[in-house]
């Protein structure tokens, strides 16, 4: 498969996993409110004493709804990485995920990193964010870390939570989000390594050899 090809496929790719996440998402909780706003109207007749709690729940359903919604526009943004710098957008990231889920997401650079080219840097970002994003939807954690470092040629994310962990044979016929981490992995010549331990959490390895790459951009990068 050429590059163009793999470009139009990964497009129709995140376009699948919107309409799904839709649909798993907000479209449920919307029809799941409107089931129990009908129990609300009978409630009102023949129990009125639990119309209130009942109410309270519908609140935070919707909350919870209105959450997810936002987490998932700003997943869609454009990141600037040439401008911000990839340590900067994920920050950016990090605190706004915070915000929404009041899960602290901690980004902890150990060197300084240079100026990526920008398509690169915003892979390597998309790569990165769906890690935090699994660790956010799935891992129950209490604290979510993500330590960028530059080692023997290759900027390494390290992203970790202390969460309930996975087993990767239960995760088969789930979702796109890992197997989209191995394609662009394949395409950046990355490598991706998932260390998992059921109910004590999960760590993402991601290293990107940078020699090759910025070399053809002809860009200097100091260890
Ligand atoms: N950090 C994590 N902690 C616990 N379970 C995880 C974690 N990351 C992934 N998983 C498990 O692996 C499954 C597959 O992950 P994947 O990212 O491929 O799909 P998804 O997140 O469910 O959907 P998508 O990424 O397409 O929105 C998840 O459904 C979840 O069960
Ligand atoms: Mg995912």
């Amino acid at each position: 498969m050429d590059g163009k090809t793999m470009a139009i496929e990964a497009i129709e790719e995140e376009r699948k996993r919107l309409a799904r996440d839709i649909h798993d998402g907000p479209a449920q909780l919307l029809t799941n409110l409107t089931m129990r706003l009908e129990v609300v109207k009978e409630m009102i007749k023949y129990s009125p004493e639990k119309v209130l709690p009942e109410i309270a729940r519908i609140q935070d359903l919707m909350r919870t709804s209105v959450g997810e919604l936002r987490r998932m526009i700003y997943d869609l943004r454009p990141v600037e990485i040439a401008e911000t710098g990839l340590i900067s957008a994920l920050e950016n990231y990090a605190q706004r995920c915070q915000y929404l889920t009041r899960i602290p997401v901690m980004i902890v650079a150990e060197t300084i990193i240079g100026p990526l080219p920008d398509l690169l840097g915003i892979a390597f970002f998309r790569m990165i964010q769906e890690c935090i994003t699994n660790s956010l939807k799935h891992a129950h954690a209490s604290q979510i870390d993500v330590h960028v470092s530059y080692h023997k040629h290759s900027l390494i994310a390290r992203v970790h939570d202390d969460g309930v962990g996975f087993r990767k044979e239960d995760t088969m016929s789930q979702g796109f989000g890992l197997t989209g981490l191995h394609e662009r992995a394949r395409l950046l010549d990355a490598d991706v390594q998932i260390e998992s331990i059921f109910g004590q959490g999960t760590t993402v390895i991601l290293s990107l050899p940078l020699e090759r790459q910025l070399d053809m951009l002809g860009v200097v990068y100091h260890e």
